[in-house]
This record gives structure tokens, C-alpha cells and sequence, in this order.
């Protein structure tokens, strides 16, 4: 985990960017969101943050990559959003249960997490999840399989979310399955 977080602050330390936009599915599906709590997990440099933020929500960013969390924050103060951030392991850190208007994951995929995932959700709540599936490999051949998503749907997931899309492709790119729904319990 440790090499994991240092590649990613060298890979950040490079590609500090503020003019990253939100991505596309959540600029379609903008009419889900209004205002709450969210968590963005794996959040990086925090597009996905930001957008909620300027949404309404008070946002939970995590992430194991201290340097996009520091750029993020200094975004974030910069802006007067509210975000906070936390430097975590996901693969470790117990999220919290039942708490969530809004989970957003964006090209971050642990099968050991997806009932974690699932439970911080709110009645109501609503589950963002994009992320490469198995058909990356076809392009990036020594992408460790583990970390995506197998194909047939990512509703399969998540069975007890009413499913607002489920997508084995993003726009022209099948190497991308996308995952919306709500826990209508
Ligand atoms: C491909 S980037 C995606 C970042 C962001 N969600 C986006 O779409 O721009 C994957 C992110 O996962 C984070 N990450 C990788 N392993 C992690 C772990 N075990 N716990 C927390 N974050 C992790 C990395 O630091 C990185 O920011």
C-alpha cells in the first residue's frame, strides 16, 4: 500500500491540474443531485468533490494520495466549499454505515468494498460508480485485472438499488461500465 500511495503522489506531483471538470455522467444525470452529504471515495484531485460541493452537499473526499488531497484542499479553501478531506486506505478504512445522500466512485474498483459502499448509503440515497471494466486490458494488457470491474453489469453489484443506469460502455469508450442507483429502502 505504501509503494500504491507514493506512486500516486509522484503521479499527482506532476499532474496538478485546476481546471479538471467534473466527469460527463455526472453533468447528464446533474438533476440527482441537490444538497446532503456526500462521499467521494478515491476522490484524486477532486473534480467530482468540487462539482458536489457547488452543488450544495458538505463532501468527504478520500483518497491514500496526500499530495492531490492537499491540492484539493487548497482548491476547496480557495472557493469556500465544503469539503473535507482524509488520507485513507480504503482497503482498511471502515466507511461509515447509513450516513450519505450521495456516493460517488469514479475509476477506483475493490470488489471488497462494495458492500462497505452500499451500506453508506442513506435511504434515498444515490450511488455513483464508473470505472474501466474488463475490456481495458485490450489497450493496457499489464493493468492488473484485480482492479476492474468484470463485465455483465455493475447492478449485479448492488442488488437492492434501484437502478438508474447501468452501463457496460461510456459514450464510445466500452472500456468504461457506469453504475447509477438509489436505495429506495
Ligand atoms: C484513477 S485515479 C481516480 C481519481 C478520481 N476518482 C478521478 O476520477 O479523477 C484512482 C485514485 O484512487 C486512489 N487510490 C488508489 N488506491 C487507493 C486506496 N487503497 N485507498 C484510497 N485511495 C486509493 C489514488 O490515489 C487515485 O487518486
Amino acid at each position: 500500500m505504501k509503494s500504491d500511495r507514493k506512486k500516486w503522489d509522484r503521479r499527482y506531483s506532476r499532474e496538478i491540474s485546476d481546471s479538471l471538470s467534473p466527469d460527463p455522467l455526472l453533468l447528464e444525470f446533474r438533476g440527482l443531485f441537490s444538497s446532503g452529504r456526500a462521499l467521494d471515495l478515491a476522490c484524486g484531485l477532486g473534480s467530482t468533490s468540487v462539482f458536489l460541493a457547488r452543488c450544495g452537499y458538505w463532501v468527504d473526499a478520500f483518497d491514500t494520495s496526500l499530495v492531490a488531497l492537499q491540492n484539493l484542499m487548497k482548491r476547496s479553501t480557495r472557493e469556500n466549499l465544503s469539503i473535507g478531506v482524509a488520507v485513507v486506505d480504503l482497503d482498511y478504512y471502515p466507511l461509515p454505515t447509513n450516513t450519505y445522500d450521495v456516493v460517488t466512485v469514479f475509476y477506483f474498483f475493490s470488489q471488497n468494498l462494495l458492500t462497505s459502499i452500499r451500506a453508506a448509503l442513506k435511504p434515498g440515497g444515490v450511488l455513483v460508480y464508473s470505472t474501466f471494466n474488463y475490456h481495458h486490458v485490450n489497450e493496457h494488457p499489464n493493468f492488473c485485472s484485480d482492479y476492474l470491474v468484470p463485465l455483465g453489469g455493475m447492478g449485479r453489484f448492488f442488488p437492492d438499488l434501484q437502478v438508474i443506469a447501468d452501463r457496460e460502455s461510456s459514450g464510445e469508450n466500452p472500456a468504461i461500465s457506469q453504475f447509477i442507483g438509489t436505495n429506495s429502502a
